[in-house]
């Protein structure tokens, strides 16, 4: 199977050097393919973003002109999942996405959409989907209702969210959920191939966790996850992009090896990458804030370096701006008592080292 993917992959490569030399589009070639932009034309920064809460856009005027000065992108932390936009069977409520979305027009941004399918923040309802023609009905209306609403404004859709398991033995270690009970591994390209039909030109990502540290947990899911994209890649599902999200932990070290090999044949595959939820949890740093602050930079710049080294990532966003709103302190609380700062910005919205790595590895890797 190694072998058979190496030569596909060689062929393929081969394939895209012909065609950038003479100009020829790769019709037909594969729905998995992308189309880079030749690394001569690239002049602007990496696109930055964030998560946003539109709550808080609404009430608090000092962070939304905060987002607003330093954000190309943004992206929903929660309001474009299915609890709050499809809280009951045939019931869609678009306010709070809607108004992201037209925050997003009015200010010249665009908007990651996030996510489409995803175990985790599923409403009650959908428990009692009971059969395969009913769970493929629910995802691909769920799909066809949203994406042509936002077609306008967002360009690259997290389609597949988190698809394995920890520590998962190879890319049939799907983690559980409505979609697998009922569709199993099928769910992927019926969400995939849904979300390509309903806006052709969306750029289609899968998201994953966990990918970046060194440990054997964490190569079983690079292992799996490589394994799960040339699946998809050989039944010719549209796929563009890979997201990392990028979840770090000042206290866990990136694994430059790994990540670099595993980005390679993300590259060879012929995928893009982008980081799509970056933040350092520092629950379980030393207390002195400079301290921690530099520890969490450091940790970022450790891991945008590796990444970049390889593959120049269509866009950095963190998980959130200021430290004013993150979700870390849900999980990971500290015992000191202190306010997490996982964010490049603090809570009251003043620029953190973290904020100057990342502006730095948006310039020079350019
Ligand atoms: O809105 C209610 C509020 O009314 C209530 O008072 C409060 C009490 O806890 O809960 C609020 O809802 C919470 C919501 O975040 C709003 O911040 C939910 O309980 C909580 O479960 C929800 O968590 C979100 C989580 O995904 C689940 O959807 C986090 O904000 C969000 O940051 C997190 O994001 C995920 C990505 O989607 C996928 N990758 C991991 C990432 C971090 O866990």
């Amino acid at each position: 199977m190694t072998t058979t993917a190496f030569s596909r992959r060689q062929i393929l490569a081969g394939a895209a050097t012909l065609a950038g030399a003479t100009g020829t589009a790769l019709s037909g070639l594969s729905a998995f393919g992308t189309t880079s932009s030749p690394a001569t034309v690239r002049t602007a920064k990496i696109p930055y973003g964030a998560a946003v809460r539109a709550d808080a856009l609404a009430s608090d005027s000092a962070y939304r002109q905060a987002i607003i000065d330093n954000c190309q992108m943004i992206v929903a932390e929660g309001e474009m999942k299915w609890p709050v936009i499809h809280p009951a069977r045939g019931e869609y409520s678009f306010e709070k996405a809607d108004a992201i979305a037209a925050f997003a027009r009015q200010n010249g941004m665009t908007v990651r959409g996030h996510t489409l399918a995803w175990y985790g923040a599923m409403p009650t309802w959908t428990e009692s989907i009971s059969s395969r023609g009913e769970a493929e009905r629910e995802l691909v209306g769920h799909i066809e209702t949203l994406v042509p609403r936002y077609r306008d404004v967002i360009p690259s859709w997290d389609v597949v969210n988190e698809p394995l398991i920890d520590d998962p033995a190879d890319a049939r270690s799907l983690r559980p959920s409505i979609w697998t009970r009922q569709l199993g591994a099928d769910y992927l390209p019926i969400a995939l191939r849904a979300t390509a039909a309903a806006d052709p030109k969306a750029r289609l990502v899968v998201n994953e966790y966990d990918i970046e540290f060194k440990g054997s947990r964490y190569a079983a899911k690079r292992r799996a996850l490589l394994q799960l994209l040339r699946t998809l890649r050989d039944r010719d599902v549209p796929l563009h992009a890979v997201g990392l999200q990028a979840h770090l932990f000042a206290d866990r070290d990136i694994d430059r090896d790994g990540l670099q090999a595993f980005l390679a044949e993300v590259v060879a595959l012929r995928l893009d990458v982008l980081v799509t939820e970056l933040d350092v949890v520092d629950f379980t740093l030393p207390g002195p804030v400079e301290q921690r602050d530099a520890l969490v930079a450091k940790t970022a710049r450790d891991f945008l370096e590796t990444v970049c080294a390889v593959v120049r990532p269509k866009a950095i966003v963190t998980w959130g701006l200021s430290d004013r709103y993150t979700w870390v302190p849900i999980y990971f609380t500290r015992r000191d008592g202190m306010p997490n700062r996982p964010l490049p910005m603090d809570a009251g919205l003043q620029r953190k080292p973290l904020f100057d790595v990342i502006d730095d590895i948006r310039q020079r890797f350019a």
